[in-house]
């Protein structure tokens, strides 16, 4: 018998929204992302592609409408398109609401429109700055001129877009404005991330004076805006507000300031098919061996609600003391954010 009973936690928060992972590869090495020297994992530890449609299928059966694909950078996976492809069909059948995927652009040109015919409807792409150096500082490795490219290429191809932008003090603080001014004359969302303490060398490493609480951002944004509180949800853990003059839409992440675990709805599995049902906590749970050691589907839907039934109520991160806590070693790529 298969098993559609809905996923709901410890904590009486449905589980709706899932996030895949489907690639710990990035061509850019944004510096609060991932270090320079990284080392990737051989293929034969990732998912396959039907491994990630057969896992992705069971969470839609018990009840996830919500299907958003990372990576790394989720468009460098080879053959990530028939992994869309196959998950358009749940679209179609109904039982998907969203199919979307968080990106750095570098591939939309290539992809964009393949997306949009697999049901794709809009995309989040990462972008801080629109500044080409600092681009280069943030980035490392990344080329602006082929981000700005793709970010036409998706406009062309008719998807709706949102930049996420993380905050970082001294670094894209001077541009939030112009940013916003930029997404809203070309109809964009803009929405800012407070820094989150991952990865091994940013516990340490982060500067605190690099974290820029999104409550200073927003009264940045309000000495040059009307900014009226919406009520809108776009299922993840932005709260929105508009600008009046421009119309345009502002959202805010904000795990340090204010947070949002109250009202979770998410789970995270990784390339190589671990379950992590907190971007802020260790725990995962092996998929990949369940998946892997049988055809029938009952111990891997075993494995999920077990999973569920250990979801923390969430993350630790905590900068109010003037010093970093609840800082996760792994990068923010392990998990797609
Ligand atoms: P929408 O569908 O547009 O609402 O997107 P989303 O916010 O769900 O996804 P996106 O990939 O744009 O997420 C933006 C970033 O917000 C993530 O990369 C994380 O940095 C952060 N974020 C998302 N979910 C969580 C969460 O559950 N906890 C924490 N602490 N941060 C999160
Ligand atoms: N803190 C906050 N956001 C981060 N991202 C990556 N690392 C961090 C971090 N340490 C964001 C990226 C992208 C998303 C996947 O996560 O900018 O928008
Ligand atoms: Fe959910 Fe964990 Fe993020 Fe909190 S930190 S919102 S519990 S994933």
């Amino acid at each position: 018998m298969t098993d559609t009973a809905p996923l709901i936690d410890p904590f009486a928060r449905a589980i709706t929204y899932l996030r895949v992972s489907v690639t710990d590869r990035c061509d850019f090495r944004c510096v609060y992302c991932m270090s320079e020297n990284m080392n990737f994992l051989p293929k034969a530890e990732l998912l396959s592609l039907e491994e990630l449609d057969r896992l992705s299928s069971r969470f839609i059966a018990m009840g996830v409408k919500k299907l958003r694909i990372t990576g790394g950078e989720p468009l460098v996976r080879k053959g990530i398109m028939t992994y869309f492809e196959a998950m358009g069909r749940h679209l179609a059948s109904g039982a998907l609401s969203e199919l979307t995927l968080t990106t750095n652009g570098s591939q939309l040109r290539r992809f964009a429109k393949p997306l949009a015919d697999c049901g794709v409807k809009r995309v989040n792409v990462s972008l801080d700055t629109l500044n080409e150096q600092k681009f280069k500082d943030i980035t490392r490795w990344g080329r602006f001129a082929q981000v700005m490219d793709g970010i036409d290429a998706a406009q062309e191809a008719g998807l709706k877009i949102k930049i996420n932008a993380v905050a970082l003090k001294g670094t894209n603080d001077d541009e939030a404005l112009s940013m916003i001014d930029w997404c809203h004359a070309r109809g964009f969302d803009i929405t800012f991330i407070e820094v989150m303490p991952m990865g091994e060398d940013m516990g340490e490493g982060l500067r605190l004076d690099q974290f820029w609480s999104l409550k200073d951002v927003q009264s940045h944004i309000a000495s040059k805006y009307t900014l009226i509180d919406l009520p809108d949800n776009t299922g993840g853990p932005a709260r929105y507000v508009r600008a009046e003059e421009t119309g345009g839409r502002i959202g805010f992440i904000t795990p340090l300031s204010h947070n949002f675990c109250e009202s979770c709805n998410r789970v995270r599995v990784t390339c190589t098919g671990q379950l992590f049902m907190c971007l802020g906590q260790e725990d995962e749970a092996d998929l990949r061996s369940v998946l892997r050691r049988a055809e029938d589907n009952t111990a891997l839907d075993a494995a999920i609600r077990k999973a569920i039934e250990r979801k923390p109520k969430g993350h630790d991160f905590d900068y109010s003391r003037q010093r970093v806590a609840g800082e996760m070693t792994r990068h923010m790529s392990h998990t797609g954010g």
